[in-house]
């Protein structure tokens, strides 16, 4: 089959981890017969440097004719002192909104290999991890009325019972297919989103008698993520705690590089991106950690384009690369290999 991917690099070490993960595709597209067709487009960063907009028309168009989009990250030092609403995370919220991938998953998955990279402690993460957080990614606080002066600034938070409703049926029927448990996490003492949050997911929940659901607030689920991670399978949560708690569970896997995503709405169309952001710091060093953008494309293969074998290659893959000592300086610990992002993606092309 053919199969069009928008390739948006984006900013930092956007570039490089996405040149691993098409190296990867294409070895699978070799491998098991399909055809992937790439269509550049460009998104923050780079798009204010071509278009002088975070996300154009062009790209747009581009995203919208695709079966997928592959993105890598944006940002940079270079667009800070741009005025807030045309810096390069406007790009992401925006082509967020208009494809209208409500529903990002971002699963935390600690592979036994890396378990000496994690800071938990070995007792508490000894027999693995692998929690799904399911962020509402289109509503709340990054999208609600907003005012700046230098005297008073307002961001407000709203949300309709129709975006509850939608997130939440998802989160259930990804826990039906899980270990049939969801802890929905809200700030209930104190916000009235919160207040309609819990009571519409305990609505939704009466669809699902089979999955557990339970109640969690937010700081509570910050510090239970850290004493008792493996407490958690399906975490449901909205746009900005999601934003929160998923770095911080990307940590519990031993490094940000590790943790994926994808970014759901009612169609096929998805957008994948690693959850870590550009990293200025080290871009053109030839050391970022590829792996969750590559996992990000087996996200893509699974969810865009049904490719549930290849998806299993690639994450298969990645493990045979690990379980022999290979590793990028993030997730690097005595006893193991350092190497390159590029010998990375190459690392993990030939396991395919
Ligand atoms: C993420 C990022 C973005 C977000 C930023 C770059 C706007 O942190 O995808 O988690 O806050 O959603
Ligand atoms: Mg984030």
């Amino acid at each position: 089959m053919e199969y069009k991917i928008a390739v948006l690099k984006g900013d930092g070490i956007g570039p490089e981890i996405i040149a691993e993960t098409i190296k990867v595709l294409d070895k699978v597209a070799g491998k098991y017969g399909h055809k992937f067709v790439y269509q550049r487009g460009y998104l923050g960063g780079e798009s204010i440097d071509k278009y002088g907009v975070p996300y154009s028309e062009e790209t747009s168009r581009i995203c919208r004719n695709s079966d997928a989009i592959l993105l890598g990250a944006v940002g940079g030092p270079k667009w800070n002192e741009i005025e807030a609403y045309k810096r390069p995370e406007k790009g992401l919220l925006a082509i967020r909104k208009e494809l209208a991938v409500y529903t990002n998953l971002r699963p935390a998955i600690l592979f036994k290999e890396l378990r000496s990279a994690s800071p938990l402690k070995d007792e508490i993460v000894e027999d693995g991890l692998d929690v799904m957080i399911v962020r509402e990614l289109t509503g709340g606080i990054y999208f609600g009325p907003r005012e700046y002066s230098e005297e008073k600034a307002v961001d407000t938070m709203p949300y309709t019972r129709n975006e509850i409703e939608r997130i939440a049926r998802k989160a259930f029927e990804i826990a039906r297919n899980r270990n049939k448990k969801l802890t929905s996490v809200d700030k209930h003492n104190v916000l009235d989103t919160s207040k309609l949050w819990r009571k519409i997911v305990n609505e939704v929940a009466k669809d699902y008698p089979d999955v557990e659901v339970s109640h969690m607030y937010v700081d509570n689920a910050a510090m239970q993520l850290i004493i008792n991670p493996r407490q958690f399978d399906i975490i449901l949560t909205e746009n900005m705690f999601g934003d929160i708690l998923s770095d911080e569970a990307s940590m519990l896997t031993g490094s940000l590089g590790m943790l994926p995503s994808a970014s759901l709405g009612d169609e096929k169309l998805g957008l994948y991106e690693p959850c870590h952001g550009s990293a200025p710091d080290i871009a053109g060093q030839n050391i970022a950690n590829p792996i969750a953008t590559i996992m990000s494309a087996a996200m893509m293969l699974r969810y865009s384009f049904d490719l549930e074998d290849e998806a299993i290659a690639i994450e298969k893959a990645i493990e045979e690369v690990l379980s022999q000592g290979y590793r990028t300086a993030d997730i690097y610990t005595e006893g193991t290999i350092k190497i390159s992002t590029v010998e990375m993606g190459t690392q993990i092309a030939n396991k395919i």
